[in-house]
């Protein structure tokens, strides 16, 4: 095997920003397999696009026959698998996408990399690794007073896309435990930080808030998520991947439960510190609440002790602090925002909030 690895949906959120840290921190080089749906976008990735250890290729994790191909040549001692559908909202509206790209695309996936470690010599086959990047989003809804997910927790998915992930989930543990695959699955919490795309929630309000847009909570605003910088999600990934145990799951958290109207009103106050010559000050008079999402969950929190106790991860950003670093970041990058601006943006938009 090489000293290689291959990241599925790198162009996206969580799969840029884990990249990016990959390279500060590893040696190991990186082939990027990345459909680039609306979501994905190379300008993520400028910086290590020169980079010799870095290489793009434009395809579909549902094709197994470059699946295949990509890891006989490269060699990977892993697979880090990113890439899916991820927007609720839009697993709503079209769920076909979502069990075609999450279900079927992770299935081919796993087929390529079993293919492909079945013929490997016996010291790579164990050091090789499958990881599967999940969502808390899997074990359905908390009531307020309930004790947060572990890993243990049975599955109850109530969406289009934590019932397809969910359905990921199984594939890969079942691929661990009929082929002997060497697995590994995290479940992580609501991500945030620089590179989201404007259709999550913590992105959306901070561009509506600076353009002097209504500010959209669905239903009373008091649905909890239990919220994790983004760097703390990638560093927890790579932890997993250099020591968790082969066939394990592990939760992921940043031990920040929100209410959504109290993040909103964070963001808010934060703009007002930071652009009180915006259209409309203060920004918090935009909130305006909107009809609630359908079968909306009422609460994720994440038990992440597993893996701080067994592997010594702990999240560093706190709520206040990761948010800052966000907002900061998106008021420094007009130009990222302007450019992912696409008329598909701007449709998907249009057709969420009746605009
Ligand atoms: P994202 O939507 O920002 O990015 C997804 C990426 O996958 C994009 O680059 C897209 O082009 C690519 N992609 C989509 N379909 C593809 C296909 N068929 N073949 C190849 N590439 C494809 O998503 P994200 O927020 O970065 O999430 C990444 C992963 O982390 C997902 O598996 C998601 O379920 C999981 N996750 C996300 C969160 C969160 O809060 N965002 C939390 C926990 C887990
Ligand atoms: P989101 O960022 O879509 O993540 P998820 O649904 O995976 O948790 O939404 C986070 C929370 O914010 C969720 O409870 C829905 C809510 N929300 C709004 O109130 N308004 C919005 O415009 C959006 C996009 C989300």
């Amino acid at each position: 095997m090489q000293n290689k690895i291959i990241v599925t949906g790198g162009a996206g959120f969580i799969g840029s920003n884990f990249i990016l840290q990959w390279f500060a921190n590893e040696s190991a080089a990186i082939v990027n397999l990345d459909l680039l749906t609306y979501a994905g976008n190379p300008e993520n990735l400028v910086t290590v696009s020169e980079n010799s250890r870095y290489q793009f290729v434009h395809g579909d994790i549902g094709n197994r026959e470059l699946a295949r191909g990509l890891l006989t040549e490269h060699q990977p001692r892993a697979v880090v698998h990113f890439a899916a559908e991820s927007h609720v909202d839009r697993s709503i509206h079209g769920p076909d996408d979502f069990v075609r790209t999450n279900v079927n695309g992770t299935l081919g996936l796993l087929e390529a990399a079993r293919s492909y470690w079945s013929n490997l010599p016996p010291t790579d086959q164990q050091a090789f690794r499958f990881l599967h990047v999940s969502t808390d989003e899997v074990y359905g809804s908390l009531g307020l007073d309930d004790p947060p997910f572990h890993e243990n927790t049975a599955y109850a998915p109530n969406s289009p896309y934590s019932a397809s992930k969910a359905a990921s989930d199984h594939l890969v543990r079942a691929y661990h435990h009929t082929y002997g695959l060497p697995t590994l699955t995290t479940n992580c919490s609501n991500n945030y930080g620089p590179r989201q795309f404007p259709e999550k929630l913590i992105p959306l309000m901070i561009l509506n808030a600076r353009a002097g847009k209504p500010l959209p909570v669905y239903g009373d605003g008091q649905n909890v998520r239990d919220w994790i910088f983004v760097d703390d999600h990638c560093d927890a990934v790579r932890t997993v991947l250099a020591r968790g145990g082969v066939g394990e799951t592990y939760n992921v958290g940043g031990r920040s439960e929100q209410k959504n109207m109290d993040v909103v009103e964070t963001v808010c106050a934060v703009l007002d510190e930071l652009r009180p010559d915006d259209p409309v000050v203060p920004h918090r008079s935009l909130i305006r609440f909107v009809q609630d999402r359908p079968g909306h969950d009422r609460r994720y929190a994440i038990d992440s002790r597993k893996i701080e106790r067994e592997l010594g991860w702990h999240p560093t950003e706190t709520f206040a602090s990761g948010l800052r670093k966000t907002i900061e970041w998106y008021l420094e990058h007009d130009q990222w925002t302007r450019n992912i601006a696409t008329g598909a943006y701007r449709e998907w938009v249009a057709k969420q909030y009746s605009l």
